[in-house]
């Protein structure tokens, strides 16, 4: 019975029949806390001289982890056991980021300790200020921050031995509070105006508005109500298991690459409009839509097969149903523009118009394609003045615990070895060369 390191104690088997040859094979079968069960196929080139072959991983599970949970047909997101919508009420992005660290929610003091610790590392390097004039003015903000965050490694050596569970341990906390600084310069860079510096008094969520919105020239007051949304936002965006994004800082992180490296190619893969570049999609569809009156065009668009048009903030790979986390932003959403007295946002009308045609429609009924967690978000942030070429930077800055926090637990795991998929070629078999002037 073939076995990796990670069946050690299957005592469930599922066995694979070759009828080419007859030969049965038995792999193990590993229950996990909760959800399906995975086959263990790490010897099936060794006992069968197969690979698989699953474009997009559909199907297959590269690690094990402890930190999050999806359950895509019911609709159900748990980080550590806590449902998502729960974490939403009852906790914040602060006591989030310190359990995707740690095993569980800290109590008053633990998170005392973390909050100081993560405000304490806030500031950035002065000499990295340099690297943001190599940008041209109106450069892309995801652009600058593929950059900039690839740069960390080299303002603080003193924290990339992925070895050494303390340097591990800075680096995260180093992370999660350097994002927030480098993002808003990211943004002040763009629009030609100073960089603002952290302030200490500040919680997380201020500490970030007040870096994107105020100037040197006259006192900024943060809104409670966008602060509070904004942590929300944060909260609901700091980790979904093996998305592309993660999955990428996971198989960078594989290799040995630093983790200032690993997380600069996670915020690459974040940028696609099929994963985090959604946000911002999302509004420009809306606002391309421009009138409910066209909802019926886009949702014909969205169902052409000869058309590259696809509804923005709909469907997911893991979700068959509505995303949790787009229930939490859908009623977050009419109490910020409660909060902030707009009346009427012609953008969410059409979103409301658009999610109620297409959750009708048979087309997405049959493909299952439910709002996702842009849908929503991207309303809410530019109701709280946020421009839209920031969105996926603020899904980087929250999403950088979950990258910081998976990539510890791949390194702490002994199981894990350098991530090397392998492929069906169907390329030309071995020919020989012809020299250039006999072709
Ligand atoms: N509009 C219209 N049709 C869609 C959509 C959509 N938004 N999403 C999927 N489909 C169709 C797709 O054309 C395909 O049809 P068929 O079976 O006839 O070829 C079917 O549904 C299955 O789609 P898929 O692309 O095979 O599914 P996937 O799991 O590879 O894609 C997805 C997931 C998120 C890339 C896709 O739903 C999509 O492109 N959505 C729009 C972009 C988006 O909102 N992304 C944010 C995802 S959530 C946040 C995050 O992960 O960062």
């Amino acid at each position: 019975m073939p076995k990796s390191p990670a069946s050690d104690g299957a005592n469930e088997y599922i066995t694979l029949t070759d009828h080419s040859t007859g030969k049965t094979v038995d792999f193990p079968l590993l229950p996990g806390a909760t959800g399906p069960k995975v086959f263990d196929i790490g010897a099936l080139y060794k006992e069968t001289g197969y690979f698989t072959y699953d474009p997009g991983y559909t199907c297959t599970g590269a690690c094990e982890s402890k930190m999050t949970f999806i359950d895509g047909e019911q609709g159900i997101l748990m980080h550590r056991g806590y449902l998502i919508e729960d974490l939403a009420k009852q906790s914040d992005y602060m006591e989030l980021c310190y359990m995707l660290l740690n095993d569980d929610l800290p109590d008053s003091k633990q998170k005392q300790d973390f909050v100081r610790i993560i405000t304490e590392h806030s500031m950035v390097h002065e000499q990295l200020k340099k690297f943001y004039d190599g940008f041209r003015r109106g450069a892309h903000p995801m652009a600058i921050m593929c950059g900039v965050v690839g740069a960390l490694s080299a303002f603080y050596p003193d924290s990339i031995d992925i070895l050494d569970p303390k340097q591990r341990t800075v680096t995260a906390h180093r992370l999660v509070a350097k994002m927030p600084t480098i993002g808003a310069m990211a943004y002040k860079y763009s629009i030609g105006q100073p960089f603002i510096y952290p302030r200490n008094d500040l919680n997380y969520a201020e500490n970030f508005l007040h870096m994107m919105f105020a100037v040197p020239a006259e006192e900024y007051k943060v809104n409670p109500v966008i602060a509070k949304a904004m942590d929300r936002i944060f909260l609901l965006h700091a980790d979904h298991e093996q998305n592309a994004s993660t999955s990428t800082v996971r198989l960078a992180g594989s290799t040995g690459a630093n983790p200032f490296a690993s997380v600069a190619a996670g915020i690459a893969a974040l940028w696609g409009p099929a994963h985090g570049g959604a946000n911002e999609a999302v509004l420009n569809m809306l606002a391309e839509i421009g009138n409910a009156d066209r909802i019926p065009e886009y949702v014909e668009k969205a169902k052409d097969p000869n058309d590259e048009f696809r509804l923005f903030g709909f469907g997911h790979r893991v979700y068959k149903n509505y995303d949790p986390r787009a229930k939490v932003l859908q009623e977050s959403c009419h109490e910020v523009l409660d909060a902030l007295g707009i009346e009427h946002e012609p953008l969410l009308d059409i979103a409301v118009q658009l999610e109620e045609m297409a959750l009708k429609d048979d087309y997405f009924i049959e493909k299952k394609l439910f709002p996702n967690v842009d849908f929503y978000s991207g309303i809410i942030l530019k109701a709280i003045g946020m421009p839209t070429t920031m969105f996926t930077v603020l899904f980087a800055i929250a999403r950088t615990i979950g990258w910081i926090a998976q990539w510890n637990e791949m390194i702490e795991d002994p199981v894990q070895k350098l991530g090397r998929p392998r492929q069906l070629y169907t390329g030309a078999t071995e020919r020989p060369v012809i020299p250039i002037h006999k072709r």
